[in-house]
């Protein structure tokens, strides 16, 4: 890609052909050059099975071509057309109660049906003969959000998969038994054919049939998309994605998914009413990248505000900007919004879009134009690498472990740790790289494991070589606990990180909702961020080598270690026994553990101010509603082409993208 991909999702079957015309002008005048087409036209290009209508379809790509714009052209898969449905009732979803999905909507069908796995490839062998060469495709957009609202089905057909996904993974029944520890409440199976898909059912339930059950539903939907990039590979050079929902979907183990797709793309829409939402904007991304291994695109997201949250807060002024060049300097290549022109009918006429209803008198339009002329002056930027010195540990098979049934506590949450540590990072101006935590380690200065509950043994060993050869890890409590089937790991607690951590854990000590626990005032003058205290957890640590750098002064574990410290070959590894946030606590832990790995960042700067470095760009993102100033910094801004000597004034919401910035 030499250009920024800037559009959105076109719908044009929503449209009267003479709108065409004006929306493509448009396309020009905002200087959009990809747009999504074909996403949900299923039942428009075959109104009955085998027979199809390529009119509509043959004029627009032809239309666009002529104008030069680029299409990322859909599998309209996750919009089955109604005569399917009506054909074959038994493609339908059955959820975890045991509910029939009706239609009327889209998705709502069974992932391994053969049925539907049949049609859709038909429809993708027709789509991609006809299409396969025409010179206005530039990628493929296959499917629409796999995991939307048909993570997994418990139908019959769905139960029978899993069984044979089952006796191909284990071979043998007893590996089973013995993987999933069966031998618990006598849960024993004699054959494949009595494990049953795990909906509905009396509290504890296996946790490791669950487990399994995750990653075959995410199997099964990326065995869909393998099935159509196969097909649509005998026609196009073209590459293909499909949109991830990074990280609002937690059921997707995209780290699965990554070598399946040729470009990673992701659709991410703000939590509008989260206080300092553009932070997990940030995390959004930076875990995409992560997923991509490089560049990625925005598939999807909101030039305002969205229809499907309690309450869909507008984009503020500047917003959209700040939004779309956060994503751009955190790797995305491609910018692309849902959707072109906001729909009249059907669900999602409240959606805001590129072309909103109030037509191109308004802000929004003004923006969207603005916003392509901004991304031209970018495109530099296409291709490079995001500088980041600091990675933080993310596993969606953690994730799904640690909140399965009967845990130490209910307020162990996998995202509440990871948010935590990635807002302090975040407003210490530290940008990271999110990191799987058997993936290559070594470049970084600093790694953080929030919440690693579920920690393969060849994953501790790893992070054990991390510290040994020079790294600084900093690992929070609750980690290293079970291993790939949630069994703990044999021995004491924390085991598989006892030689890293030099230390092990006794009992856990899970503290009431609201109360607080004091840290020592050594702590507190270390850190000085105010009083120390930490939330939702205590728990006794048994020193073997580590020493303690505070200790817990009230709770059940007064007197005993909340945060130690182990020297191991080059390295060091740190270990927080409790709940700290950045206002009692994190923020100076994490500057001691920063300063201990040479972690350069800048210093002096207000928390909502963003920067981050990319390829040949320094991004300030000013998310303040007052004009900043940042010191030590020289270069011209690539947006206005002001050039600064000493030091960058940022006014309040704005955006400067300096180029060959120097300090
Ligand atoms: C996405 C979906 C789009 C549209 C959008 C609205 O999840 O892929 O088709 O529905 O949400 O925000």
């Amino acid at each position: 890609m030499q250009t920024i991909r800037y559009g959105g999702d076109y719908n044009p079957e929503q449209w009267p052909e003479e709108i065409w015309h004006e929306d493509v002008r448009l396309m020009r005048e905002a200087g959009v050059n990809l747009v999504s087409l074909g996403i949900f036209n299923w039942g428009i290009i075959e109104p009955a099975p085998g027979e199809y209508d390529w009119t509509g379809l043959d004029r627009i790509m032809g239309l666009l071509h002529e104008n030069g714009i680029g299409v990322d052209l859909g599998t309209p898969t996750a919009a089955p057309p109604s005569w399917l449905r009506r054909a074959h009732p038994e493609i339908r979803l059955v959820d975890f109660e045991g509910r029939v999905l009706a239609s009327g909507s889209r998705h709502g069908v069974c992932p391994s049906h053969p049925v539907y796995n049949e049609a859709c490839a038909s429809i993708v062998e027709q789509l991609a003969a006809r299409y396969g060469k025409h010179p206005a495709v530039q990628m493929w957009h296959l499917h629409n959000e796999y995991g939307w609202a048909n993570v997994d089905c418990y139908c019959e057909v769905s139960a029978a998969a899993f069984r044979g996904w089952l006796a191909e993974k284990y071979g043998d029944v007893d590996r089973l038994n013995d993987a999933w520890g069966t031998a618990f409440w006598g849960l024993v199976y004699r054959d494949f054919d009595q494990v049953e898909a795990p909906s509905l059912a009396p509290p504890g339930v296996n946790p490791a049939l669950r487990l399994d059950w995750k990653r075959f539903s995410n199997d099964a939907h990326i065995a869909n998309y393998k099935m159509q990039r196969a097909i649509i590979a005998r026609h196009s050079e073209a590459p293909a994605t499909t949109n991830f929902m990074v990280p609002n979907c937690k059921d997707m183990d995209y780290f699965r998914w990554s070598d399946t797709v040729d470009i990673v793309s992701n659709n991410h829409y703000l939590v509008a009413e989260r206080d300092e939402h553009e932070i997990e904007l940030s995390m959004s991304a930076d875990l995409t990248r992560a997923v991509a291994g490089g560049p990625w695109m925005v598939m999807e997201h909101s030039t305002s505000a969205v229809n499907w949250q309690p309450r869909n807060i507008a984009k503020t002024p500047g917003e959209m900007r700040r939004n779309s060049l956060a994503h751009v300097a955190r790797g995305a290549d491609g910018l692309m919004f849902f959707q072109w022109r906001a729909s009249r009918a059907g669900a999602e006429k409240f959606h805001s879009a590129m072309l909103p209803h109030g037509g191109t008198d308004t802000d929004v339009w003004r923006d969207v134009v603005a916003l392509g002329g901004d991304l031209e002056r970018l495109s530099s930027v296409v291709g490079s690498d995001v500088a980041a010195d600091v990675a933080i540990l993310w596993d969606w098979e953690s994730w799904w472990a640690l909140e399965l049934e009967w845990r130490p506590s209910v307020d162990l949450e996998f995202r509440e740790r990871v948010e935590a540590y990635y807002t302090s990072l975040w407003k210490q101006h530290v940008t990271v790289d999110f990191a799987h935590p058997e993936s290559d380690l070594g470049r970084y200065k600093a790694v953080v494991a929030p919440s690693s509950y579920l920690l393969t043994a060849t994953a501790a060993k790893h992070l054990h070589g991390y510290v040994e050869s020079g790294g600084h890890l900093l690992v929070s409590y609750f980690s290293g606990i079970v291993d790939e089937h949630d069994a703990v790991h044999p021995g004491e607690h924390a085991s598989v990180l006892r030689e890293t951590l030099g230390l092990w854990v006794e009992e856990f000590h899970p503290v009431h909702e609201g109360t607080r626990l004091a840290l020592d005032a050594a702590a507190e003058s270390r850190w000085r961020s105010g009083p120390v205290s930490g939330r939702i957890w205590s728990e006794h640590v048994r020193l073997d080598g580590a020493e303690a750098v505070a200790a817990f002064t009230d709770g059940p574990d007064a007197g005993r270690p909340a945060v130690t410290r182990h020297r191991v070959g080059a390295g060091t590894a740190w270990y927080v026994a409790t709940a700290l946030d950045d206002a009692t606590g994190l923020r100076g832990l994490l500057a001691e553990v920063l300063d201990a790995a040479g972690v350069e960042r800048p210093t002096g700067l207000p928390d909502r101010l963003e920067v981050v470095r990319r390829g040949p760009f320094r991004f300030l993102i000013n998310h303040t509603d007052q004009e900043q100033f940042v010191p030590d910094l020289r270069g011209a801004d690539a947006l206005t082409g002001v050039a600064y000597d000493r030091g960058v004034p940022v006014p309040a919401g704005a955006v400067v993208v300096l180029a060959h910035a120097g300090s």
